[in-house]
């Protein structure tokens, strides 16, 4: 080690990190990719996923990049075989009982890379009925069902004209719960609830959206790797099979409501809004804003005859 960094080696190369850096910077840094899930970098790591193990010699378990400091001499192996292994067990084991269909094209690349197998541990199990996996109790498990493999699929809750909740692509990587904390909103709202396989993201007593201490901020959304929670003009563009973001443009613009002036990137098709993002890398709002900036520019298209 010297004075400016950590030397570490991955791969074979010595790396210098800079202190105080993870495994995961240290790689990226260096142009070594490792796939990540629960991990984004405005958010504190909470090691859900397991999808950024890697190899590091001497410790007896892969140990996750995305939140693992760099220490000096560390040796560290990301693409084992062992590393490999654990990485597509970890896809196939979410594949085979959620919906990923909607994962970005970074995550369908490593499902590829590793040939994640979804069909591997059976069919997949019929849908829930709604709201029958919010009133699993922890303790009490239903006999399990050697003919299919459990899924946690169920019907998308629709409970407002803003956002949906469809936990049937819930993957339960924890972001929303962490961007409607401290990480960001300061609301909690949403939680995780049960235990093992009935764990799922939920408000307090599975309280609808609205009934909820949900302020709609939409933060939840921003950071949701999958399209479980999806704003309700894409749900209902998707439902009609009008979806299609080829034909969209995306245009940054300041938020007109109020002084802070977050950016917003405006996601429009057909001259209609249809979703509001923000970057991730504004030193304000780090990707985060409230109901107004995230949902209130119906005026914008809606004026009337
Ligand atoms: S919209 Fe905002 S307040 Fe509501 S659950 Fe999501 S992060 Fe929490
Ligand atoms: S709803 Fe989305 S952000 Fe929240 S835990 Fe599930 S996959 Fe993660
Ligand atoms: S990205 Fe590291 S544990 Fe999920």
């Amino acid at each position: 080690m010297n004075d400016s960094g950590t030397t570490v080696t991955i791969d074979g190369a010595q790396i210098e990190a800079a202190e105080g850096s993870t495994i995961l910077e240290a790689c990226r840094g260096a142009g070594i990719e490792v796939p990540t899930l629960c991990y984004l970098p405005t958010l504190t790591p909470v090691n859900a996923c397991r999808v950024c193990v890697v190899e590091l010699e001497g410790s007896r378990a892969l140990v996750p990049a995305c939140s693992r400091p760099v220490e000096a001499g560390m040796i560290i192996a990301t693409d084992s075989e062992r590393v490999r292994h654990s990485r597509k067990l970890v896809l196939e084991l979410l594949a085979s009982s959620v919906d990923l269909s909607l994962v970005g094209d970074e995550l369908r690349g490593w499902m590829e890379e590793y040939q994640v197998d979804a069909d591997r541990f059976g069919v997949g199990s019929a849908p829930s009925p709604a709201g029958e996996r919010d009133h699993r109790h922890a303790g009490t498990h239903p006999a399990p069902d050697p003919s299919s493999a459990e899924t946690v699929a169920q019907p998308a809750k629709v409970q407002d004209d803003l956002y949906i909740r469809d936990y049937s692509k819930c993957v339960l990587c924890y972001k929303c719960v962490e961007a409607c904390g401290t990480d960001a909103q300061n609301t909690f709202a949403i939680s995780v609830a049960g235990r093992g396989f009935d764990a799922r993201i939920s408000t307090e007593y599975d309280a609808s959206l609205p009934d909820s201490a949900c302020v709609y901020c939409g933060n939840c959304i921003a950071v949701c790797p999958t399209g479980a929670l999806m704003f309700k003009s894409e749900y209902d563009h998707r439902q009609q099979g009008t979806w299609d973001e080829e034909q969209q443009t995306v245009t940054r613009t300041v938020c007109p409501y109020c002084g802070v002036g977050c950016n917003l990137d405006l996601h429009v098709q057909d001259n209609e809004v249809v979703r509001v993002g923000s970057p991730l890398d504004h030193s304000v709002t780090q990707g985060n804003l409230c109901i107004k900036g995230r949902f209130g520019w119906q005026f914008v298209q809606n004026r009337g005859s």
